[in-house]
């Protein structure tokens, strides 16, 4: 069991990658908080995760609703954040209003988080961000999205520097099977998995569980620190 007597705190834990890491942690002997913005899907997770799970409810683009929750969460080991609330669109149709949360909730929210968890964090912990690969390559509608998912990388680099001894590290994932993917394709999701993984050298889309598996890595190794692991089934070469 890696992770017997610690904590883990996963943001965005109620769905999709941040769920599936939340379950691998458990299942590795964490006691596990998950955050996110719906109380519903927050004790529907937990229930899922197991009896070391536990549920707190926050807004990540709002810094008064981060704090509360961290003050409230108290001292951990690790942090996995993962929360967005993404969107994409052709620009001619991308406003700011209406786009906004998928640039804050990744990169204010990440911002926010770390801001009031650093100094909760044990001084061997660490911190994962998690970021995908339109932030490198290019896909049409994703002009805004790939800015976070870039943005995101950088603000890992630069925050494993200034919270050192903290570890502070990245993956960057391709497509992987979670809710997500209806928000961004819409109905037209199982058309769209497919053509994309018939491309793919994995021949499928990812599990949340093979980032998750990722995460826990990154979590677990004291001398990594600064990096970004690409976990895409071969996407980038092709
Ligand atoms: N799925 C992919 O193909 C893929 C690829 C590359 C990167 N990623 C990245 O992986 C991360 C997780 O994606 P996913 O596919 O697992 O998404 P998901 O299934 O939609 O889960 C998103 C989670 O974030 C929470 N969340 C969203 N906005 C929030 C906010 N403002 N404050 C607090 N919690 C918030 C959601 O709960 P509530 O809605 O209840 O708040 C939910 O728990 C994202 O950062 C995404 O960019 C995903």
């Amino acid at each position: 069991m890696k992770f017997s007597n610690q904590i883990v705190v996963v943001v965005g834990g109620s769905s999709g990658i941040g769920l599936g890491t939340a379950k691998a942690a458990h299942a590795e002997g964490a006691s596990v908080v998950i955050v996110g913005r719906s109380p519903d899907r927050l004790d529907q997770a937990s229930a899922q995760i197991g009896s070391r799970a536990r549920g707190i409810q926050a807004d990540v683009e709002h810094e008064a609703s981060v704090e509360t929750a961290f003050t409230e969460i108290g001292p951990f080991d690790h942090l996995f954040i993962s929360a967005q609330d993404a969107a994409t669109a052709p620009l001619s149709k991308t406003t700011k209003d209406k786009f906004r949360p998928t640039l804050d909730s990744k990169i204010w929210g990440a911002l926010h988080i770390v801001k009031h968890a650093a100094s909760r964090i044990s001084s061997h912990g660490s911190i994962v961000f998690i970021s995908g690969l339109a932030g490198r390559k290019g896909y049409s509608g994703f002009a805004l999205a790939g800015a976070a998912n870039a943005g995101i990388e950088a603000v890992a680099r630069n925050l494993a520097v200034e919270l050192a001894p903290i570890r502070v590290n990245t993956v960057c994932a391709g497509v992987i099977d979670t809710p997500m993917l209806d928000k961004v394709f819409g109905a037209q999701r199982q058309e769209i998995v497919e053509a994309i993984a018939n491309k793919l050298p994995a021949k499928r889309i990812g599990k949340p569980e093979e980032i998750a598996d990722a995460v826990l890595f990154l979590m677990g190794n004291g001398f990594i620190t600064g990096a970004t692991l690409l976990i895409d089934g071969g996407d980038a070469l092709v």
